[in-house]
């Protein structure tokens, strides 16, 4: 009985670890910036590296986020063009932006960024910041 114990024990163990292994894996790299400072967000140094990270391997000229719409999000410009159908964004509203409202609900069965990990979703902190510069006027700075 004791010897029972002591194996599920051990293989308690041994599938936590695992789990906790496959979750290390699916994390990306995180080369963006992590905090979320007070004061004004930048586009240059706090989005652009994000949708660098996590958006443009798609979203730009010969990707499949862009055959579609035409969303290039490979510069302010193209990301305030948005799709062929509209903007994404609505400067100072993060609830109505695609851009924004994409990152943690769907629209059309789309999430994105698409297929990012089992859970689909971006860095809380990211998300937050993303947010952040929609809100406070989407601005080229
Ligand atoms: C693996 C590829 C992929 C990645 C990565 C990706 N997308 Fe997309 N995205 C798509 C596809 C495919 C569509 C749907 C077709 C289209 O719009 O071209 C789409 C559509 C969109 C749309 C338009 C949705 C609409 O309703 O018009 C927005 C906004 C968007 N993505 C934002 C993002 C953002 C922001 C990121 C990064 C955080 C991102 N995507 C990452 C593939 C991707």
């Amino acid at each position: 009985m004791k010897t029972r114990n002591l194996l599920s024990a051990v293989m308690l163990t041994a599938l936590s670890f695992n789990v906790l292994a496959e979750d290390a894996a699916l994390i990306p790299a995180h080369d963006a910036i992590k905090v979320l400072k007070p004061g004004e967000v930048s586009f240059r140094d706090d989005i652009q590296p994000i949708l660098h990270d996590y958006c443009v391997m798609c979203h730009s000229p010969g990707g499949k986020g862009y055959a579609k719409s035409g969303l290039d999000l490979t510069s302010y410009e193209g990301l305030m063009k948005g799709t062929k159908f509209g903007p994404v964004v609505i400067p100072g509203n993060s609830e109505t932006s695609t851009f924004t409202k994409l990152l943690t609900g769907t629209n059309r069965g789309l999430k994105m960024p698409m297929g990012l990990n089992a859970s689909g979703t971006l860095d809380r902190q990211y998300i937050l910041i993303m947010r952040k510069w929609v809100q406070q006027g989407a601005k080229n700075n």
